[in-house]
């Protein structure tokens, strides 16, 4: 049995493990190995998602993890980039559990969050172009691209170009 649920400081290992796995799976490919490195360190370190499990508000709404016999299969979050706008910030799996309805279920608590809580109207997500591991789920959920953009973060100087997707909520 997979539940949905907010994140606690229990969840920290599993977060930083899913996080990094699926990083590494998706962009393997596509970015250099210092750049993925550079990523990790920054943003799937204990301290970080410690706070970011700890410290919510409407702009950082939290982790939502998928949780299988206590192991954390799945985490997302994401919170307000506008008055009504959310975005979805970050969006990972156990790279072995693709296509089995888990991310949908990580959406729909953060898009609920987002419209019930925040009163979000609209929702963002920025996929890297070429992600072929994500953008084709986003468009199975009705995002649609519209424009692209420099992609942020720079490590040893490589910058990647991020496609803004957006929908309806
Ligand atoms: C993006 C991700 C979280 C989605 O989670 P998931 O559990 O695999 O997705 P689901 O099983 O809920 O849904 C998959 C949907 O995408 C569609 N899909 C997936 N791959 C597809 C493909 N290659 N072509 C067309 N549609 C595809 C499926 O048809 C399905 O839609 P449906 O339910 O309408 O049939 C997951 O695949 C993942 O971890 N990807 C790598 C990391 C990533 O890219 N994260 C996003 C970074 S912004």
């Amino acid at each position: 049995m997979i539940h949905i649920i907010k994140a606690n400081a229990n969840h920290v290992e599993g977060i930083a493990k899913v996080c990094s796995d699926g990083y590494w799976a998706t962009y393997k490919e596509t970015h250099s190995e210092a750049y993925i490195e550079g990523i990790i360190k920054d943003f799937y370190n204990h301290d970080r998602i410690l706070k970011e499990v700890t410290e919510t508000s409407k702009e950082w709404g939290g982790y939502f993890v998928a949780v299988e016999e206590n192991e954390v299969i799945g985490a997302g979050g994401g919170g307000l980039v506008g008055d009504r706008s959310g975005e979805i910030f970050v969006l990972y799996l156990n790279p072995g559990r693709r296509n089995e309805g888990i991310g949908t279920k990580i959406v729909d608590a953060i898009t609920k969050q987002q419209k019930e809580e925040f009163n979000a109207t609209e929702q963002w997500v920025s996929v890297a172009k070429g992600n072929q591991k994500g953008i084709p789920f986003y468009e199975a959920r009705g995002f649609v691209l519209d424009h692209e953009r420099d992609g942020h973060g720079n490590v040893d100087g490589e910058s990647y170009i991020s496609l803004r997707y957006y929908r309806k909520i």
